[in-house]
């Protein structure tokens, strides 16, 4: 049983989607992937909305739908867009709103997963690496910031990580 939202947040690629839909499952609550939600809002895949309308405007549905989301009375296992930690409101807003999971991996790491990747418009670069090196730096502090518990993915399994946060959520309670 979930007492509070459990909110995962991490770098892109890192596997908030997979690693919060069977978390959820294992725990018995409703999954929440936020970027879907902006999706279905927006109405066009999030890279089009980019495209067209810029990141800033992204940034701006991003942090309404985030709150209106952590607002959910039951709770939930939410998983994040990479850069939801961003603005100091929305690392606020996520502190308060339930327990944060910071789900950590190494640039190098991450750029290996997302070799093929098309669908993140911040890495539709010459150089994804250099990328996700910039944004790490800029981001592990805000991530940190905003977590209650900083959760080491690289070497573990999804099952391990899952069992991981279960354990952590279970010691909270306790
Ligand atoms: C972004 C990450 C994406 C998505 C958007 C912006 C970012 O989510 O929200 O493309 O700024 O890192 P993932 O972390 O699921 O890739």
């Amino acid at each position: 049983m979930l007492e509070r939202h459990c909110i995962l947040v991490g770098m892109p690629g890192v596997g908030k989607t997979t690693i919060g839909r069977r978390l959820a499952n294992r725990l018995g609550a409703d999954f929440v992937d936020l970027d879907a939600v902006i999706e279905t809002e927006i109405g066009c895949p999030i890279r089009t909305y980019f495209e067209h309308q810029g990141e800033a405007a992204f940034r701006d549905i991003e942090a309404r739908l985030l709150e209106r989301a952590l607002a959910a009375e039951s709770p939930c296992v939410f998983s994040t867009g990479g850069g939801a930690v961003l603005r100091a409101s929305n690392r606020r807003a996520m502190h308060a709103g339930g327990t944060v999971m910071y789900l950590r991996s190494s640039p190098e790491h991450l750029a290996r997963r997302l070799r093929n990747d098309t669908k993140r418009p911040l890495l539709q670069v010459g150089d994804p690496l250099k990328k996700l090196k910039e944004l790490y730096a800029q981001r592990d502090p805000l991530y940190r910031e905003a977590a209650h518990y900083v959760v080491e993915t690289q070497r573990g399994s999804v099952a391990t990580v899952v069992g991981h946060i279960a354990m952590q959520l279970d010691l909270i309670r306790a």
